[in-house]
């Protein structure tokens, strides 16, 4: 079994600075980082899918690292719009999160289960999404060297969303990168960010999971003519558990009285009492 926590879309800013003058993203991310070492069991690994902090800038950079810090399980991190990969990989060297030194800035992760491919979906200068040939030959020669169930990381949703702000980046992009999937069968999983928003949907016939985001989330009308509003709330972390050969996926809210609020606790009944319960005539 493995279990990996995805968080995204993190937004931090150099200490002190909150987003929009109102999201303050180091808090959301520092509850966020608390809530995940509270999870039983401890998940294997935290994968954050992208826009680790708002202006692409070393002080945010390190910023994040320090939220992250007290994080007890490994951290791995793809680049997003917002992100500069190759600053990640100088500040982020001597730490587990990016072991990419070069373009195309994209790398596996061997120590689990479960195979995981980061990739680079980030274009210079714009927010909407890339993959190009020297990314899709990089995971083309990943996947053709093993066939180990496998789970590919990105920031941006492979896939159309029907939400129109986010699908001005077409289809076009993702057209040789899903084809690249259709003939290889170990890839279980795909997950995303960007949106600030979750959403299940699939690329051919692998599930993507695109989560919501720990900084802020974006409500509002799918059409391209109504402009988001910002909802001032972290979003859950998402648990992957690979088992029995499958993902299954989640949020997993794990709040800080879970303890009081256990069902044994408060109908004052043992936990061994209610399964038995609830077992009935089949125990
Ligand atoms: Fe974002």
């Amino acid at each position: 079994m493995t279990l990996l926590v995805q968080i995204t879309d993190t937004h931090i800013l150099p200490p002190g600075e909150v987003l929009y003058g109102e999201v303050d993203t180091a808090l959301h991310l520092r509850q966020t980082v608390s809530r995940i070492n509270r999870f039983r069991p401890l998940p294997d690994l935290v994968m954050v899918t992208g826009d680790l902090v708002e202006q692409g800038d070393e002080d945010g950079y390190r910023h994040f690292m320090e939220l992250l810090s007290p994080l007890g399980m490994p951290v791995y991190v793809v680049p997003g719009n917002h992100d500069n990969p190759a600053l990640m990989s100088r500040v982020f060297a001597d730490t587990t999160y990016f072991p990419a030194t070069a373009s195309p800035f994209q790398y596996a992760i061997e120590d689990f289960p479960v195979r995981i491919l980061a990739l680079n979906s980030r274009s210079e200068g714009s927010e909407l999404p890339t993959f190009n040939a020297q990314r899709l030959q990089w995971l083309q020669d990943q996947l053709e060297r093993s066939d180990k169930p496998t789970l590919i990381a990105l920031h941006h949703p492979p896939m159309k969303t029907g939400i129109e702000l986010i699908d001005m980046g077409g289809t076009a992009w993702f057209q040789d990168l899903k084809s690249l999937l259709n003939k290889h069968e170990q890839v279980k999983l795909v997950i995303c960010g960007h949106c600030h928003t979750d959403l299940c949907g699939r690329i051919g016939q692998v599930p993507v999971y695109m989560a919501q985001a720990t900084s802020h989330q974006l409500v509002g009308s799918r059409a391209l003519t109504v402009a988001p509003a910002a909802l001032i709330e972290p979003g859950t972390p998402v648990l992957h558990q690979f088992i029995d050969g499958e993902f299954l996926s989640g949020s997993n809210a794990w709040p800080p009285n879970l303890e009081q609020e256990r069902i044994d606790v408060k109908s004052g009944r043992s936990w061994e009492d209610l399964k038995q319960s609830m077992r009935g005539s089949r125990s």
